[in-house]
């Protein structure tokens, strides 16, 4: 279909100066990039006016939908009142202050401090740093390694990447660091025996844990992180009882034990963090925030850190010589502030767990009766789906296919975001839908799913 010249023109110009982020930029201009120009609720509109529902929140963050206005008000009002101070030397800011002690009143017991970053990635470097810093003050020097997990996503600097599981990352710029170990993940489509019970993968796949600890020996071990639920991986549930086990093998070593809760905070699994929702059921030593803490409306992440750790830092630890700039950036702060709130006062999470989470968990299994696809599970509001060429034979598409991709587009084209990561396709609807809008993804989501299959059928793929 022929676009408008403004959107032709914006094309050309994003091509020549645009250097977009996880992306061939060659690819992009053969095709033109779709141009998000307006949000509002759980829309999008691209610059040709479609508008989208954007069931992926942005990039799972957007939770609390487009155009809230007490989040844009404390945004405006900040910028009004003092647009920016740091908080180092021996300086701090109202709305920096007011979101620690705010956090605090939301995240597990015990976890009381919060060092604010830009985004999740700076948030897992500093959690690196941190982790090293506190065996050092606690005199046990040796214990630097971290253990991630294959298939893991923890963001895209040095650190982040690094402990990242994502091969293709790593073939880029000499990644993993020194220091940073993966275990296999706990995916039993991928990795599970045949006839395994979920209860046995679950236990053994935690133990590829314990078996990694004795190989690299405990007293080298700082850290052991994980997403409580895998996002970028494809929304990878883990097995139930599998997170019980890694708790208590991270206590039998000694190992602190942190839960990246990028994606799983501040609500979509229902609870404030994932580590209280009762599949994963963990108590961490650090917690990793980001995206939901302020909507995605202004940059902002952090570490949640447990008393454990944080009173050693701050008692026996003298200086911490790691920061931001905009560490506690009092405009993005303010707005944490006003996302915190507004989930308080809506009372959101209990509306998300009695009247939008199971509905959309019964309504999300039925594209399981598609005939392209399988394994359709949510948990909270995230999900994911497996397309198969032969669903009974549970066979997969060829990679070179790209179905995922041809997927995405036939959503997009339907007016519904859904994300494509290898066989998966993936949601995180915005946390402010209503049962309708949940009816309504589902059936642009089948129309999408019916248009590719009639796609590859014409192709004889299946
Ligand atoms: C679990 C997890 N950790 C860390 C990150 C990195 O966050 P950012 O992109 O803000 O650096 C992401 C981003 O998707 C994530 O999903």
């Amino acid at each position: 279909m022929p676009v408008s010249n403004q959107t032709q023109q914006l094309r050309v110009d994003d091509f020549n100066h645009y250097l977009h982020p996880f992306s061939d930029m060659l690819s992009i201009n053969n095709k033109g990039a779709r141009i998000i120009v307006k949000g509002d609720g759980c829309y999008i509109w691209d610059s040709e006016n479609n508008k989208i529902f954007d069931a992926m929140s942005g990039l799972w963050c957007v939770n609390l939908g487009y155009g809230q206005k007490s989040l844009i008000d404390a945004a405006t009002e900040q910028l009004n009142t003092l647009a920016f101070y740091n908080s180092f030397f021996q300086t701090a800011n109202t709305p920096a202050i007011e979101l620690s002690k705010a956090i605090a009143s939301v995240a597990p017991d015990g976890f009381n401090r919060v060092f604010f970053t830009n985004s999740g990635s700076e948030a897992n470097d500093t959690m690196i740093r941190m982790v090293r810093r506190y065996w050092d003050i606690k005199g046990q020097s040796s214990k630097k390694i971290i253990i991630s997990r294959w298939n893991a996503y923890h963001g895209s600097t040095m650190g982040g990447a690094s402990l990242s599981g994502m091969k293709y990352m790593h073939e880029q710029g000499d990644l993993p660091i020194p220091g940073i170990v993966h275990i296999a993940q706990p995916y039993q489509l991928e990795n599970g025996l045949p006839n395994e019970t979920e209860t046995d993968f679950a236990l053994r796949a935690a133990n590829w844990l314990e078996e990694k600890i004795l190989e690299l020996g405990a007293q080298n071990v700082a850290a052991f992180v994980g997403e409580p639920v895998q996002g970028a991986g494809g929304v990878i549930i883990p097995p139930s009882g599998y997170w019980l086990r890694i708790q208590e093998i991270c206590k039998k070593y000694d190992i602190l034990l942190v839960a990246d809760e990028v994606i799983c905070g501040f609500g979509r699994l229902g609870y404030w963090f994932a580590s209280q929702h009762p599949h994963i059921n963990i108590n961490p030593d650090l917690i990793i925030i980001a995206k939901g803490l302020t909507s995605g409306y202004i940059p902002m992440g952090g570490v949640i850190v447990h008393d454990k750790v944080s009173e050693v830092l701050v008692h026996q630890g003298g200086d911490f010589n790691h920061g931001f700039t905009y560490s506690g950036h009092p405009v993005a702060a303010n707005v944490g502030v006003a996302t915190i709130k507004y989930i308080k006062e809506q009372k959101l999470l209990q509306h998300l767990q009695q009247n939008i989470i199971p509905y959309f968990a019964t309504k999300f299994a039925q594209l399981n009766n598609h005939p392209l696809v399988g394994d359709a599970q949510s948990i909270g509001l995230v999900a994911g789906l497996v397309l198969y060429q032969d669903k009974q034979q549970k066979k997969h598409f060829a990679k070179d296919l790209h179905v995922d991709n041809i997927c995405r587009e036939f959503c997009f084209n339907n007016g519904v975001v859904m994300r494509g990561v290898g066989n998966r396709m993936i949601i995180a609807p915005p946390l402010v839908m209503n049962q309708t809008q949940v009816d309504e993804i589902i059936s642009k989501i089948v129309l999408s799913l019916d248009n590719l299959f009639d796609s590859l059928k014409v192709k004889g793929i299946v």
